[in-house]
């Protein structure tokens, strides 16, 4: 048993997607579809004086005109994640108040894309102004509400009196960006009524049956009235779990009009209508002994919500699980900008703070000339200081050791600006890397057919991670039948609820639903191995041997802290004169467990540091501070990491199976990857140039 668990695999969508036949949600063939063309606000702050449609509505093609005058009814849901979730909490189009430029107000449909974009433009708006708050450093910042149940403050020992006592003392501020998530596919949607109280929406959604829950209570439905369909997602990092104003306004017209409509945002309209990334400020302070043992450590954080939502970037959640210390003190603060609403993007908290504090830690080691992978071998949490829980399985130091062997990270010389090639400065750093183990329940269908296939069924998705490899290569091994025998289907809220494709946690849901339900399978058709099931199958005339089955959490999370762990160690190279960086060599080691998948795991990870790479060099978006308008708007004016920003990135895996976990031991690997990222480079850029960069993206003009 178990030949393909751990082996690599490569996609089961592979072929699908390069050769264009994978269905995103716009592409979805309806027939009698229109178009919906959304009409945003030119203003960042103030309210609708008047709203001109006329014209708009005479244009040809134009079908109907939607504004707040004449929005139909729509419920205000439940909104606590886990009944019912809507990304921002005002109801769009609820009233004539605009709290940021580019906030929808308005949507035009006609038959034709082009028609409803053009009718668009003919609105006419006439405003008050206010003038707008858009930059952090002129905004109130207050305590921020808890989040995700996790209150903004702790405090073990304390502080103060822990620095008062040490010899070494860091104080330093680090600054994040703010960073769009920019997926491949576009936000869209396709609502198509069947009638007045039966919907089926066709969207990117990392949770189906959250969204499908979040529909019905929209729309005053039960929810078996609303179908979720999503087979496949074009990228997604946290911002298409749930409903966006768009998809609420989409759904609410095409019931009027009981026409199926697609809404569909351009890259512009993206910038402020689907999810951020907060930009952070961070303040670590730590306290040290003069053979670099940690007294005290205190991270503050700071980031930004919009008017409409609060959401506070989770940055100081990773202190204390990394680094053991006394007396440790987080707190977690909030502003309100005249932005678009931020939300969840790859490691959110986990990816800023780890900026923060693993650039901190760097900068003490340098003060106490110690190695900095010694001083994290030196302070390692063995227990995660906020729930007081032991780890359940923990191989960080191994993380360590081996990324500093496959680096050759020993040769390292101990002076900043002592390397170079080519005529460039050449520097190495590293940094740690964490993100939490989740898992939620999830259930799936497993059918044996005459023709010697097993289909795997399951709601759960695959927003381009591997879920599809992962779940086939389970029941491969499961069933002991070859992969290309496996056929999975995804993402449809008619299958069986897999849980959210988030949190990093859909493989660790997934896969040991996959598990009971392949086993369930057997027994229901007596059988040992699926060929005897087969055999049996044939004489017995059925048409199929199926079985449904879920695996979820028991009470072990009462018991450990459930943590995956990681470094990265990279090169860089500084041109000086001209301010150019570029990252030269890259290893990344992690545990996370028992590996699945090790192509598709490696793959994630590669993804994770391609983006962590995109956030140190080149990503932010600039609002005009008069105007409040995104200066940056599009993937022309958004840099992005491209293939020529990228080395070749090596990835290892140490660890075991964490079996305290669930029983295949396998915990996600989703976001890990880009946690760490920046700081890595930026102290590669301080070995290579002696200049510390506290400040993201390193744009040229800091190097120079
Ligand atoms: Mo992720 S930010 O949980 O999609």
């Amino acid at each position: 048993m178990n030949k393909v668990i751990g082996t690599d695999v490569s996609r089961k969508d592979g072929r699908a997607k390069v050769t264009g036949t994978a269905t995103y949600a716009a592409e979805h063939q309806i027939p009698g579809l229109v178009h919906g063309y959304l009409v945003t606000a030119s203003i960042a702050n103030g309210q609708i004086k008047s709203i001109d449609t006329s014209a708009a509505e005479k244009a040809s093609g134009v079908i109907d005109v939607f504004t707040h005058k004449n929005l139909p009814k729509v419920f205000m849901p439940t909104n606590d994640f886990m009944t019912s979730k809507i990304y921002e909490a005002r109801l769009p189009l609820s009233d004539d108040k605009i709290h940021y430029a580019g906030q929808i107000i308005g949507l035009v449909v006609a038959d034709t894309f082009e028609r409803a974009r053009d009718a668009a433009h003919l609105v006419k708006v006439e405003y008050a102004t206010q003038k707008p708050v858009v930059e952090a450093a002129k905004a109130t910042f207050k305590e921020a509400p808890p989040q995700m149940g996790e209150e903004p403050k702790f405090e073990k020992g304390n502080f103060a009196t822990g620095v008062a006592g040490a010899t070494t003392k860091l104080t330093a501020t680090y600054k994040t960006s703010t960073e769009m998530h920019a997926p491949m596919e576009p936000h869209a949607i396709i609502a198509h009524w069947q009638d007045a109280n039966s919907l089926t929406v066709y969207e990117p959604s990392q949770w189906v049956f959250a969204t499908q829950r979040t529909y019905a209570e929209l729309f005053g439905l039960p929810s078996e009235r609303v179908r979720v369909v999503t087979p496949f997602l074009g990228g997604a990092f946290g911002c298409k779990a749930f409903p966006w104003p768009h998809g609420i306004l989409c759904a609410a017209a095409a019931r009027k009009l009981q026409r199926p409509l697609r809404v569909v945002l351009s890259r512009r309209q993206m910038t402020a209508n689907s999810g951020h990334r907060s930009e952070t400020e961070q303040t670590v302070r730590l306290g040290a002994t003069a053979d670099g043992i940690l007294t005290a450590i205190a991270h503050e954080a700071k980031s930004c919500t919009s008017p409409v939502e609060v959401f506070a970037e989770p940055c100081t959640g990773v202190t204390p699980v990394m680094y053991t210390a006394p007396n440790l003190q987080l707190t977690q603060e909030l502003a309100v900008l005249n932005i678009g609403t931020p939300t969840f993007m790859r490691g959110p908290g986990e990816n800023p703070g780890m900026w923060a504090l693993e650039s901190a830690m760097d900068e003490l080691a340098w003060m106490l000339k110690i190695d900095p992978v010694e001083l994290r071998l030196k302070n390692e949490a063995k227990e995660h200081q906020r729930k007081g829980q032991p780890f359940s399985a923990k191989h960080f130091a191994d993380c360590l050791r081996v990324g500093a062997e496959q680096f050759g990270w020993k040769d390292r010389p101990k002076q900043p600006r002592s390397l170079t090639r080519d005529g460039q400065l050449v520097g190495w750093g590293m940094a740690g890397s964490t993100f939490p183990g989740l898992r939620g329940k999830a259930s799936v269908k497993v059918r044996l057919l005459p023709d010697g296939t097993a289909h795997v069924l399951t709601a759960g998705n695959d927003m381009g991670t591997g879920a599809y490899t992962v779940v086939a290569a389970t029941a491969a091994d499961a069933l002991g039948l070859p992969v290309k025998k496996i056929q999975v289907e995804m993402g449809d809220s008619l299958l069986p609820d897999g849980g959210l494709a988030g949190g990093s946690m859909m493989t660790a849901s997934l896969v040991p639903a996959v598990m009971v339900a392949c086993e369930q399978v057997l027994k229901t058709a007596n059988a040992k191995t699926a060929q005897e099931a087969f055999a049996t199958l044939g004489k017995s005339g059925r048409a199929a041997f199926e079985a449904t089955a879920s695996s979820a959490p028991g009470d072990e999370a009462k018991k450990w802290a459930f943590q995956s762990w990681g470094t990265h160690f990279c090169e860089v190279s500084v041109d000086e004169e001209i301010g150019r960086l570029r990252i030269t060599r890259w290893v990344s080691v992690m545990d996370i467990g028992r590996v699945i998948n090790s192509k598709t795991a490696a793959s994630q990870v590669r993804g994770g540091v391609i983006m962590g790479i995109g956030q140190a060099l080149m990503e932010e978006c600039h609002l005009d501070p008069n105007v409040g308008y995104p200066v940056v708007y599009d993937l022309a004016t958004y840099h992005l990491a491209s293939h020529a920003d990228i080395p070749r990135i090596e990835v290892f895996f140490v660890g075991e199976p964490d079996l305290n976990f669930n029983p295949a031991g396998v915990r996600g690997v989703g976001e890990i990857g880009i946690t760490g990222v920046s700081a890595a480079i930026a102290n590669a850029v301080y070995h290579a140039t002696g200049k510390r960069i506290r400040d993201l993206p390193i744009t040229p003009d800091k190097l120079l």
